[in-house]
């Protein structure tokens, strides 16, 4: 495995490599949902590109950038464990030089949902993701459904600038307990870690309301906050919605199979959790 932190020596590096090209990005502090878009990248590509770049332009200003957790040496290792041909791990400036003032912009799929909670974040998505596919040109990349508006930022990102690569979804990895795996759950005391599966708990509620007959999206939100205000450690809920895959938009009636996401993000503390479920 090569670790490359230039973008002349990235280009070297991937000239000669063989195709398709699988690209996974991460902001490093792997765990096994990472390791789950790696091993889905190692079957379908004949060459897996990593990159690990925490990227400064996705944080607001009230969020603090600077904890966000790394170990550098751990992810190298688990990488390399797993296959992986080049790990890309620029420094800001490499990805930012002086005078950096490009963006993407990803319109109203941006502002909605995460994006009221924080403001500029897909803007900032956007902009590292399509410089990554610029530098890395992919012949498929892979992200989890976990950050179900994410995925849909990028599908609508390839799709508005014809990028011509493949978005590949990877179901959400879960501890035992239903908690979705994320960096950020180091940051829960354990009493808030074994109150945080009333999150997919909330989820569940919805889709087996949905899968038993409920169509009104209204019913399936009040549910859903129903079940995380019986839980005293969720401080607050900034969401619960029943949104268009594809639009985000938040719906009225869910018909079809497969075309929404019930999502919740909620607060325990200063740590904020998100996750999703697709009805189908
Ligand atoms: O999901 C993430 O880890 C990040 O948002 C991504 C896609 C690597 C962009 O920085």
């Amino acid at each position: 495995m090569r670790v490359v932190t230039s973008i002349p020596n990235l280009s070297t590096r991937l000239d000669s490599l063989p195709r398709p090209l699988g690209l996974v990005p991460t902001m490093g502090a792997l765990h096994d949902g990472h390791l789950a878009l790696v091993k889905r990248a190692r079957r379908e590509n004949q060459t897996v590109v990593a990159t690990i770049f925490v990227n400064p332009t996705q944080f607001g200003s009230q969020e603090d950038l600077s904890k966000y957790p790394r170990d550098r040496e751990r992810d190298l290792d688990m990488l390399r464990e797993h296959g992986v041909d080049v790990v890309f791990a620029p420094g800001a400036d490499e990805m930012y030089p002086p005078g950096f003032d490009t963006w993407v912009d990803v319109g109203v799929l941006g502002d909605r949902l995460e994006g009221v909670h924080r403001p500029g974040h897909f803007r900032g998505v956007a902009t590292v993701v399509a410089k990554l596919f610029s530098l890395v040109r992919p012949d498929r990349a892979y992200f989890g459904q976990k950050d179900g508006q994410q995925l849909a930022v990028i599908r609508r990102l390839v799709r508005d600038l014809n990028l011509g690569l493949e978005i590949v979804a990877v179901p959400t990895v879960r501890d035992p307990d239903g908690l979705a795996k994320s960096s950020r759950n180091a940051y829960l005391t354990s009493s808030q870690r074994q109150a945080a599966p009333v999150v997919y708990r909330a989820l569940c509620r919805a889709e087996s309301l949905w899968s038993s007959g409920v169509r009104d999206a209204e019913r399936l939100r009040a549910e859903m906050k129903a079940v995380l205000e019986t839980e005293p450690l969720v401080e607050s809920i900034d969401y619960t919605s029943v949104a268009d895959v594809e639009s985000m938009d938040e719906l009225d009636q869910v018909q079809l199979s497969g075309k929404a996401m019930v999502l919740v993000a909620v607060r325990f503390g200063s740590t904020r959790l998100i996750d999703n479920v697709i009805l189908e």
